[in-house]
């Protein structure tokens, strides 16, 4: 038994006050874990793009005082009555897609989205309706995406954690918890991307290449990276990429991206697989569009902008193209997530390529900078 166990612990917290200000590092008090609750020592987080998105305000489901972070790896320093699954000293993944097995949507093989906690967690309250974090002055602060990562301590509902190797690097099972495993998942299962087919991504971001990288561990003969920043070449090429398309340098008159694409198709009737990996609506239907006549598939991963529509033709339906969308790339957390950690060992999964910054947690805000300046795949902030 682990000396905390039992007691509120005192520990540091970025906490997000309010929209578009520095979170504030401090002391905050994180309860004991409740039922089915783990309390987790963080080791590793990275910031993703959602945790800058609701800091900045846009999000409409946003929610303030609260601690963000949700792609992070830990250890269980205590867990909560009938916990079954963990013991204190497992390592962990925060999972912000939870699965329970037991929803109607864990029941189906054909998607990932559980319900267990989703409607508490969409609150930042626990799953009993309840925060476990509170600041000096006793105010609670909310929960993000069930995850919390940016504390030296938070707790999550146990459905919300997957229990991984001890000897698994803790800071590439970080990324797994959010894009890394999103884009993969969506080229392996959302797309279900076949041997040979050709494959267009647009977006370079931690996102497209981990899209890339399932597209070539399915050995897809094409695969075609498009980003408006040139400095991705590099990256797209080092991570699977066949091909790259800068849409603001590279089209001739009178073409644009869907017709470029079309063209470098095998037989110019478009691409297999078409993957958005920017969040612009615009893409999202040019992606749709650069897919193959009858049988292509376009999955949207970004996340667009709050009251944006993306559109569409229905002709492009009519004539046989599917529009997807996928979250956390359709990857059962729990049931799934030592299969991604093989595929790593095996070669076809690179992680640490995607960590380009490292910071002490205390740079947290200059993090948030990082993200914006095109040369920034992951931050990670080791504990
Ligand atoms: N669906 C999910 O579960 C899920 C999970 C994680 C992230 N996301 C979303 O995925 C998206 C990508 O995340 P990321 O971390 O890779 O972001 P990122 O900002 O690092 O990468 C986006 C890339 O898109 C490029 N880009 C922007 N506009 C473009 C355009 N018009 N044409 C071509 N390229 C363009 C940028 O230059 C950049 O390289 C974000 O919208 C993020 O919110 C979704
Ligand atoms: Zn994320
Ligand atoms: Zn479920």
């Amino acid at each position: 038994m682990s000396s905390t166990e039992g007691k509120p612990i005192e520990c540091l917290a970025a906490v997000a006050y309010e929209a578009n200000k520095p979170l504030v590092i401090e002391k905050i008090t994180v309860e004991p874990p409740k039922t089915h609750e783990i309390r987790v020592k963080i080791l590793d987080s990275a910031l993703c793009h959602t945790d800058a998105y609701t800091l900045s305000g846009a999000d409409p489901e946003g929610l303030f005082p609260c601690i963000l972070g949700h792609e992070a790896s830990g250890e269980v320093e205590s867990v909560g009555p009938e916990v079954t699954d963990f013991t204190p000293g497992d390592h962990v993944i925060l999972l912000y897609t939870a699965e329970c097995g037991e929803c109607s949507f864990c029941k189906s093989p054909d998607t990932n989205l559980c319900v267990a906690v989703r409607s508490t967690q969409g609150k930042g309250v626990m799953p009993d309706g309840t925060v476990r974090f509170k600041n000096s002055k006793g105010e609670p602060i909310h929960h993000f995406m069930g995850c919390s990562s940016f504390s030296e301590y938070t707790v999550v509902a146990d459905v919300s954690a997957v229990k991984i190797d001890k000897s698994f690097a803790t800071d590439k099972a970080a990324l797994l918890g959010c894009g890394v495993t999103t884009g993969y998942g969506a080229a392996l299962k959302t797309a279900n991307v076949k041997e040979g087919s050709s494959v267009a991504i647009f977006g370079a971001g931690a996102v497209g290449l981990a899209v890339a990288q399932g597209a070539k561990a399915r050995n897809a003969s094409k695969i075609i990276m498009i980003d408006t920043n040139p400095n991705k070449k590099t990256w797209a090429t080092d991570f699977g990429a066949t091909d790259f398309v800068n849409p603001l340098t590279d089209l001739k008159k009178d073409e644009t991206i869907v017709s470029k694409l079309c063209s470098m198709s095998p037989d110019g009737y478009g691409i297999d697989y078409t993957f958005d990996c920017t969040g612009n609506v615009q893409v999202m239907s040019d992606a749709l569009m650069a897919s193959r006549r009858g049988t292509g598939v376009s999955v949207i991963i970004g996340v667009a902008k709050s009251g944006e529509v993306a559109s569409i033709r229905p002709f492009f339906l009519v004539t046989g193209r599917t529009w997807k969308g996928t979250a956390y790339g359709g990857i059962k957390g729990r049931s799934e997530m030592n299969q991604l950690i093989q595929d790593h060992k095996d070669g076809k999964l690179k992680l640490s390529e995607f960590i380009t910054h490292r910071r002490k947690f205390s740079e947290i805000n200059e993090a948030f900078h990082d993200l914006h300046q095109g040369d920034c795949l992951r931050t990670t902030f080791s504990f």
